[in-house]
């Protein structure tokens, strides 16, 4: 088997990444993570990242005049390191549809709800804020429409009576990582793969 050449994309703590990265320690896995990039100096996630002796990159937005050039500069970043596949995770950027036309079909991003359900920012709050009974998190094929390409896999939390937005956050989060890690295998593996018709 020929493993798959991915990256993860982070701006912070990177606890998804974690996931990924510890799961890629088993040969077995159908995905090896060749290097991470954040677009934040500072992210926690770097290093993790570092320690576990994966290549780290900085693509700081801050340096960019603009969107198109910041992602111009990824996607170079991404073609230097040979990647097959690039996993969004935590990666608070909005990309524009040049690099996302380019890696269509081959970039996954994890979202903390079931979408269709609450795409964008602060999930969490607008769940409770509705009264929802479930919620949960989605790994999607990542398209030009915000949170709107295909989803690959969900898993779904309850939302309990007297819940905050932390305390969902945290239940939410638990399931991300197992969540991310069986989608990225069967991403990886061929099992799954973006219709070119979407
Ligand atoms: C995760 O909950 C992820 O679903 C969310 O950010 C958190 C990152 O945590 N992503 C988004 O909101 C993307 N729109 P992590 O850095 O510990 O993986």
């Amino acid at each position: 088997m020929q493993r798959k050449r991915v990256a993860i994309l982070i701006s912070g703590r990177g606890s998804n990444m974690r996931a990924l990265i510890e799961a890629a320690r088993n040969p077995e896995y159908p995905a090896e993570i060749v290097c991470v990039i954040s677009n934040r100096p500072g992210a926690a996630g770097l290093d993790f990242a570092k320690a576990a002796k994966i290549a780290t990159q900085v693509v700081d937005h801050k340096q960019y005049s603009s969107r198109e050039d910041f992602d111009a500069a990824l996607h170079q970043t991404l073609v230097s390191h040979n990647v097959d596949l690039v996993c969004c995770a935590g990666f608070m950027r909005v990309m524009t549809p040049a690099i996302l036309d380019h890696w269509r079909g081959r970039m996954l991003n994890i979202h903390p709800s079931l979408l269709p359900a609450y795409k964008g920012t602060h999930t969490h709050e607008r769940a409770i804020a509705d009264g929802a009974k479930h919620h949960g998190a989605s790994v999607h094929f990542v398209t030009p429409e915000l949170d709107s390409g295909p989803v690959v896999a969900q898993v779904g939390v309850p939302v309990l009576p007297g819940d905050t937005a932390e305390t969902l956050a945290a239940r939410v989060l638990e399931v991300e990582h197992p969540l991310y890690v069986k989608a990225l295998a069967l991403v990886a593996s061929g099992t799954i793969h973006m219709s070119t018709s979407v």
